[in-house]
């Protein structure tokens, strides 16, 4: 977790750093907010600010207290993992005197030992955290060192588990340095400045170039230079790239809060991973493929490994690669399959869906899979991060930067990028013919429109949500594709309301849950065509009316010109008419729109909910 960003300009000291730093945090806090910290390199030494809560508590601590002008930086902005969310456990950590600071996001799995040990040496220590060990441990290595660099490469070799590290000396001010392993660190390229980020939104308000960083390198900027060399200390040549998102993207666009921004992006979202996936011969294509046609052709079992969002999304995917491709697809929670052992050969194609690509469950189980020699394609949102890296083929969702932390447009170009992948694999191995591909692909092209059409209707649900505000509970009932998008409902509003939500397969209410229904209780049912399987929509409409006999107040969600769901319905909201398997692109809209409007009429943070972040970078 945590957002880190680091800076180094002209040698001139000036507030540039500072202000690079403030903005970079701004875009980062996502990652985390349970506390906010900078340090710059001046003319007088190192200064550093740093406070417990959100990024907000550092400014006004920043505004009250002016910094002197600087060189260089760094900035962090913590969720916590070793210790509480204190101002003494907040990033930067100092060291050597005060004249060295690091900051951190991952975890040092060897700490104690490692505390232990310098403990004895007679160091002391200001606060629990994992980070404060290794700033001393680089104090150490600098003072054997020739420099801060080298120091850097010295100090990671005694440590054990994920990390990225940035750290600036009072003697170096012209100098960041940096190092990952197992958790994210990107390069910014400036003109007379140069960038290091979490991710690039750290530097996007001043950069779109770009280079990624492997596994185990140290990468040192300078106002002009940028050295990256590997756990050897043998220079590397990093990848270099350009960023395709807009500054402006990434910040709310008069909306009050980016999930409203990002609910109403949807259409675009959907539109862009669609777009440019057919060749000139009309076949479909992957962004990234390094897995030969022939061992695609042989896959006997997909699994879908992802967390939280992403793993409805892979719901969603069995249902429609299962019925175009028949090949069973399993799908699993990315941190219990590797604990379970599961049966992976060569021909088992597993698939990793992720927004941020740095989830560390996702990550691990990637690996795992691949050194049982399983195939990953990677589903994934954010280029350039550890996902895509370390998988055999990848297909990117282009939802652009997600930044409210419970996910919205990043889900719906999940599942468009799983029915993308179910019709590759269909074509690929003959499962369907050209023109039903194309039928396919035409129906998928109309889904934005009709998406849009569902954001136009917010109000009512709005309206509905609004006068929701003090239920305890709210239950959601879905069948076939529907019961993934009840699922995606009912953490939608855990997430953002803090309200007991739990979603149900409609099957399975006679077999336990109807025993919750009392008078008055809110049920979500998402309603399947009529025009789909009859069997499926006729079961669903028996389920409304069992849980509205038992007293439920029932909020149906239902397409456009299906009347069956009148008489039952407290509650209607309309979905255009869509193809049975797309359904979830338009039935799960108004459930995000709900709990966002629901947790708004709270007064709750929609952006940040308590306890969370965006990107769960740690097991
Ligand atoms: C966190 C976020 C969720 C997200 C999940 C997986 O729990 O709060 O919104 O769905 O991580 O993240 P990923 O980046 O792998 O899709």
């Amino acid at each position: 977790m945590c957002g880190i960003v680091g800076y180094v300009g002209s040698a001139t000291p000036g507030q540039r750093p500072l202000e690079v730093l403030v903005e970079g945090l701004r875009r980062l806090e996502y990652r985390g907010y349970d506390s906010a910290g900078v340090a710059v390199v001046t003319p007088e030494g190192l200064v550093s600010a740093k406070k417990a809560g959100k990024l907000s508590n550092l400014l006004e601590e920043l505004d009250a207290r002016h910094l002197p002008a600087g060189t260089a930086g760094i900035g962090h902005t913590r969720w916590a993992t070793h210790g509480g969310p204190t101002d003494a456990n907040a990033h930067p950590h100092l060291a050597d005197g005060g004249r060295l600071a690091l900051i951190h996001n991952g975890i040092i799995e060897n700490f104690h030992s490692l505390k232990r040990e310098l403990a004895e040496t007679g160091v002391t220590f200001h606060s629990e955290t994992d980070t404060e060990v290794v700033a001393h441990l680089l104090a150490r290595a600098y003072d054997d060192a020739e420099n801060l660099t080298e120091a850097m490469r010295a100090t990671v070799t005694r440590l054990e588990g994920a990390f990225t590290l940035l750290a600036i000396h009072a003697d170096q001010p012209g100098e960041v340095v940096g190092a990952r392993r197992n958790s994210p660190l990107v390069i910014g390229l400036g003109v007379g400045e140069n960038f290091l980020g979490s991710d690039v939104s750290a530097f996007i308000a001043q950069t779109r170039e770009a280079m990624e960083m492997g596994q185990d390198q140290i990468v040192t900027i300078t106002a002009s230079e940028v050295h990256v060399i590997d756990a050897d200390g043998h220079a590397v040549e990093p990848k270099r790239y350009t960023v395709d998102w807009d500054a402006a993207v990434a910040v709310k666009g008069g909306f009050s809060t980016f999930m409203d921004k990002e609910i109403h992006d949807q259409p675009q979202a959907v539109a862009d991973t669609l777009l440019g996936r057919a060749g000139e011969d009309g076949r479909l294509e992957l962004d990234e493929m390094r897995i030969s046609e022939a061992v695609l052709r042989s896959v006997d079992k997909i699994i879908v490994i992802a967390c939280g969002t992403a793993a409805y999304a892979g719901h969603v995917a069995k249902y429609a690669i299962e019925h175009w491709c028949r090949i069973p697809v399993e799908v699993e929670l990315a941190h219990e399959f590797r604990y379970r052992d599961p049966v992976l050969t060569e021909k088992t194609l597993v698939v990793a869906i992720s927004q941020s690509g740095e989830t560390m469950d996702t990550i691990m189980a990637v690996r795992h899979a691949r050194e049982q020699g399983a195939k990953v394609l990677a589903i994934v949102n954010t280029h350039g991060s550890t996902i895509p890296r370390e998988s055999d083929a990848v297909l990117y969702t282009h939802a652009g930067p997600e930044v409210a932390v419970a996910s919205t447009k990043a889900f719906l170009a999940q599942i468009t990028a799983c029915y993308l992948l179910g019709l590759y694999l269909a074509q690929l191995r003959g499962n369907k013919f050209p023109d039903e591909i194309r039928e396919d692909l035409a129906q998928l092209h109309a889904m934005p429109e009709k998406i849009q059409r569902v954001v136009d209707n917010e109000e009512q649900v709005r309206a509905v949500a609004r006068s929701m505000k003090d239920e305890r509970t709210v239950l959601f009932l879905g069948r076939h594709v529907g019961f993934p998008v009840a699922l995606e409902g009912a953490l939608k509003l855990k997430e953002l309301a803090y309200i007991h939500a739990e979603g149900f397969a409609a099957g399975e209410l006679k077999h336990g849950p109807i025993a919750l229904i009392e008078e008055g209780q809110p049920v979500f049912v998402i309603v399947p065509s009529p025009r789909g399987r009859d069997a499926l929509h006729a079961k669903v409409i028996s389920n409304i009316q069992e849980v509205r006999a038992r007293g439920a107040r029932t909020l149906v969600i239902a397409e456009d010109g299906d009347d069956a769901v009148v008489p039952f319905a407290d509650e209607i909201f309309r979905i255009p008419q869509t193809p049975t398997l797309l359904a979830p692109l338009v039935s799960v809209v108004p459930l995000q729109i709900f709990a966002s409007a629901l947790a708004t009429a709270k007064g709750l943070d929609v952006d940040q909910p308590r306890n969370l972040a965006k990107s769960v970078t740690v097991e």
